[in-house]
């Protein structure tokens, strides 16, 4: 049977602007920020630790970490490595994200390392943050397709989410990363998740390149899946995965379930007015069903 209500990690600050070419004015990100939480979003990604040669749309993520945390938000940065997780010890960040690619190559390309050397360095990292009471999420990239290797074997995936799970995370985030995945691979990989890790949170991160994130979403649900990373405007992609489009956006996962009767917690109306903040200041037409749909009305 379906849940009642269900949590949406919203992560268009994040991973929805990561991408985008030109900079968004810090200030536009903290407004968005605000909005997306006055619409009621309670965990987010709000920026990340990464090198600024490497993804500049994120050099101002210690302002935004300075300025947009607050108590009734899980505020999350993502940090892939020990000196992005030593900048959230400067702040008054309480939740860390660091990500993996299944896949070598995406992983080489996207932190100049092997999946392997990673962990290495993860490990002991993951290990003074949940000491020191950190929650902690892990980001699984390439958890179904590659763009470069191709299909990834679901035994694989979950070799490195068993990893993690050993480390103590809190959360794996499990992402078709190119929009590949089709429900019947997003059911049969998260049933097998839930099933081998019935302990620990499991968000479900899909990418809507071919359009099927909210039919993978309600696959991932079927299976048990109850948290689910969306994009408000449907924003994303990640710089380093020829071929990503945006994440699930967050008014069409939000309609949909709404209309089911789960809850969200998330008002349209007030996500809409969000989008709007950073809609001027994009390079991309915000195209998700319900925003199309809004403006006609
Ligand atoms: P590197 O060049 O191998 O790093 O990059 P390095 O250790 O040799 O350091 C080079 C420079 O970067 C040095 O500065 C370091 O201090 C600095 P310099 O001396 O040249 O001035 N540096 C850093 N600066 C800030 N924060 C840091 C940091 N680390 C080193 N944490 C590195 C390695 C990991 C830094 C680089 O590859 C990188 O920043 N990659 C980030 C890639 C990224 O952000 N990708 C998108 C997010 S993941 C994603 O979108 C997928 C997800 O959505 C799930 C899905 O959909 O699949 C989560
Ligand atoms: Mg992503």
């Amino acid at each position: 049977s379906l849940p009642k209500k269900v949590t949406i990690i919203e992560v268009g600050p994040r991973d929805g602007l990561q991408n985008e070419k030109s900079f968004v004015p810090t200030e536009v990100k903290k407004d968005f920020i605000f909005k997306l939480k006055m619409a009621g979003v309670k965990e987010m990604e709000l920026t990340s630790f990464v090198s600024p040669k490497w993804v500049p749309q994120m050099k101002d993520a210690g302002e935004i970490a300075a300025d947009c945390l607050d108590e009734h938000t899980r505020n999350i940065i993502l940090a892939p490595n020990q000196k992005g997780i030593s900048r959230v010890y400067d702040t008054d960040c309480r939740a860390v994200a660091v990500f993996v690619g299944v896949s070598n190559t995406f992983n080489l390309k996207n932190i100049n390392k092997t999946t392997a050397e990673s962990l290495e360095g993860l490990r002991p990292a993951i290990h003074e943050l949940k000491e020191k009471g950190y929650f902690v999420r892990a980001c699984i990239s390439t958890a179904f397709y590659c763009p470069y290797e191709g299909k990834i074997n679901e035994k694989d995936t979950l070799a490195l989410c068993r990893e993690f799970v050993g480390m103590g995370v809190d959360e794996l985030s499990v992402a078709d990363t190119i929009g590949m995945a089709v429900p019947s691979e997003a059911f049969s990989l998260f049933e097998k998740l839930t099933e081998a890790f019935p302990d620990i949170l499991i968000a479900s991160h899909f990418h809507d390149t071919r359009r099927l994130a909210t039919a993978n979403i309600f696959a991932a649900l079927q299976a048990g899946i109850t948290r689910f990373d969306t994009s408000a405007g449907g924003l994303g992609g990640c710089p380093f995965a020829p071929g990503a489009a945006g994440n699930a956006a967050t008014e069409d996962a939000v309609y949909m379930l709404e209309r089911m009767g789960i809850e969200t917690g998330i008002d349209l109306d007030q996500l809409l007015e969000a989008i709007e903040v950073v809609r001027p200041h994009l390079s991309r037409a915000i195209d998700s069903s319900f925003y199309r749909l809004s403006r006609q009305a």
